[in-house]
């Protein structure tokens, strides 16, 4: 099954989540997705850089409180989250550092069109940290991984993978930032090919 476009414009609407620094919601703005643009930003962290980046960029962007829990979503919560993407004609959502796990009605909304990206090769290293965990078990090739979103942490369909090499002296900060690099690059690739249909949507996670 491939994304259909918005008959009006041709565009397909693309929400990112985001916690954090927000450097991938920046390079998906600014890279090329093909007809996919992004045009709204969601977070559950209003102090976040990635407020700032999509007020630059002219980006619409929400808090909406997650709810009580740390790493999960209130189910009002994300119902609300919900809402506003379906609200807005979102077609492709984008986790770009989203410290929480989606389980609930998002999921079940936006079934096979939620995609994330992960600083490992998966399957190894999920969750967080990931740069550190391959450094300290000693990996020579680490990377990074955009995959179709499941009910598990870091699982789920991968789409692209860009491999990275570790060097003998690497810290965890030198290697992080050349995996951050191919992040850039890999998820508007992947946004890109989702959307043009190389890369079908996957509505069996
Ligand atoms: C990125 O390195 C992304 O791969 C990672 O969070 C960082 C967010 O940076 N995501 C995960 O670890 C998901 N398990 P950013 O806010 O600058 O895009």
């Amino acid at each position: 099954m491939i994304l259909e476009q918005n008959d009006e414009d041709g565009i397909l609407r693309i929400a990112v989540l985001a916690s954090g620094r927000g450097s991938n919601f920046e390079a998906l703005c600014r890279g090329d997705t093909g007809n996919g643009r992004i045009s709204l930003l969601i977070t559950d962290n209003e102090n976040a850089d990635v407020m700032r980046k999509a007020s630059e960029l002219g980006v619409e962007a929400h808090y909406i409180s997650p709810g009580r829990y740390r790493t999960k979503f209130g189910e009002a919560q994300e119902a609300e989250w919900t809402r506003l993407m379906m609200d807005r004609g979102i077609e492709l959502v984008c986790l770009a550092g989203l410290m929480r796990i989606i389980k609930g009605s998002m999921l079940e909304e936006f079934k096979g069109r939620i995609i994330n990206i992960h600083p490992s090769l998966l399957p190894s290293f999920p969750g967080l940290h990931a740069q550190k965990k391959a450094l300290d078990y000693g990996v020579r090739i680490s990377g990074c991984s955009v995959h179709y979103v499941d009910a598990g942490v870091d699982t789920g369909p991968i789409i692209l993978q860009k491999a990275v090499h570790v060097k003998d002296d690497d810290t965890v900060e030198m290697l992080s930032g050349r995996i951050l690099q191919q992040e850039h690059i890999a998820y508007s690739e992947a946004v890109r090919f989702i959307c043009s249909g190389v890369r079908p949507i996957q509505d069996d996670v």
